[in-house]
């Protein structure tokens, strides 16, 4: 059981339809959720597209009974993601009033989201603490083309007054910055560092980093010790905030059979073990995995990829055991 193996929290991905669902496979769904696993990440329900509905016109249902089933279960949530230049509301590309208007509706969302989903607190180990315990603020900005976006076009120094915004809404939530690709492009993780250091210098507050972690199964061999290394240097929290392992990297249906069960271990393995043994304690927010059943993943495609740890009757893979050996350290 993962949970019970490490001190930092081990998670996984939900959504409001899955959770109120009392279908056979979400009964399932649930009872893993529960037994397994200590941290919830909404997949869809807490970004722009899903919560902000115009300027000062927020729908906090879906988050709201996310956020209740947490606190019911003991299970910590991590809030994902204040601002994407992805899965957006129609209206902020055709917003036709000032960029002022735009910059305090963007700004006034996001403090207003952080401060709502602070509210809810509940007890663990006898202390109060709050049912969302973290954010990703601003996802993937040194994505090619992401400055494109009206967000940036609209708003100077975007990222920068996200973080700042989300501060706002309260004092102590983390605010992550959350990336994929930082174990496999070095200039990336550069630039992620050196915003770090601006943000440091600026005193724009930054509380940790997520490694998204989409991996492949044959992921080269030194790119996970040395990107935890690296990110784990800034002296900030660590999450390994989305983890999963294509096995059909190549997209070549004639791979598919052959049987790649076995690398896809050792890379779950290779990730949780380097988390585990390379990330101080104080810095470990803990490790997410995007997704329960293969054909729950937004990789899996019409049956062309398997990056999960459940099988489609949620039977445990090898790629489980992987995972669980490498918390194990
Ligand atoms: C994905 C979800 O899993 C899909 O259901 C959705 O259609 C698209 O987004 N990086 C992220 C996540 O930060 O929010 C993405 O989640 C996967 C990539």
């Amino acid at each position: 059981i993962a949970k019970n193996i490490v001190s930092y929290p081990v998670g996984n991905i939900v959504s409001a339809s899955k959770l109120s669902s009392t279908s056979s496979d979400n009964q399932i769904f649930k009872a893993i959720l529960n037994e397994e696993y200590n941290s919830i990440t909404a997949e869809n329900d807490m970004k722009m597209s899903a919560m902000f509905d115009g300027p000062g016109d927020y729908d906090y249902e879906a988050g709201d009974a996310i956020v209740a089933y947490a606190k019911a279960n003991g299970l910590r949530v991590h809030g994902h993601v204040l601002a994407w230049h992805k899965q957006q509301p129609a209206w902020l590309g055709t917003f036709s009033g000032t960029d002022e208007e735009f910059e305090t509706a963007v700004l006034d969302y996001i403090t207003n989201t952080v401060s709502h989903f602070a509210q809810e607190k509940m007890t663990v180990n006898d202390v109060e603490v709050p049912v969302v315990a973290s954010w990703d603020v601003v996802n993937e900005t040194f994505e090619s083309g992401a400055t494109d976006n009206v967000l940036y076009q609209k708003i100077d120094d975007f990222v920068a007054k996200a973080f700042q915004a989300a501060r706002a809404g309260d004092p102590d939530v983390k605010l992550f910055y959350n990336d994929y690709g930082i174990a496999g492009d070095p200039g990336k993780r550069n630039s992620i560092i050196t915003m770090v250091n601006d943000f440091k210098s600026r005193s724009i507050p930054i509380d940790g980093i997520g490694m998204q972690m989409h991996l492949n199964h044959n992921w080269p061999d030194t790119d996970l010790p040395t990107s935890i290394q690296d990110i784990a240097d800034t002296g900030l929290l660590v999450h390994i905030s989305e983890l999963d392992v294509k096995v059909n990297y190549e997209e070549d249906i004639t791979e598919l059979t052959k049987d790649r069960a076995a690398e896809q271990e050792a890379q779950f393995q290779r990730a949780a073990y380097y988390y585990h043994t390379l990330v101080p304690a104080a810095q470990q927010h803990g490790i997410t995995i995007w997704g329960f059943r293969d054909q729950d993943s937004w990789l899996y495609d019409n049956n062309t990829d398997w990056p999960l740890l459940y099988d489609n009757d949620f039977n445990y893979k090898v790629s489980h055991r992987g995972f669980i050996n490498g918390l194990k350290g």
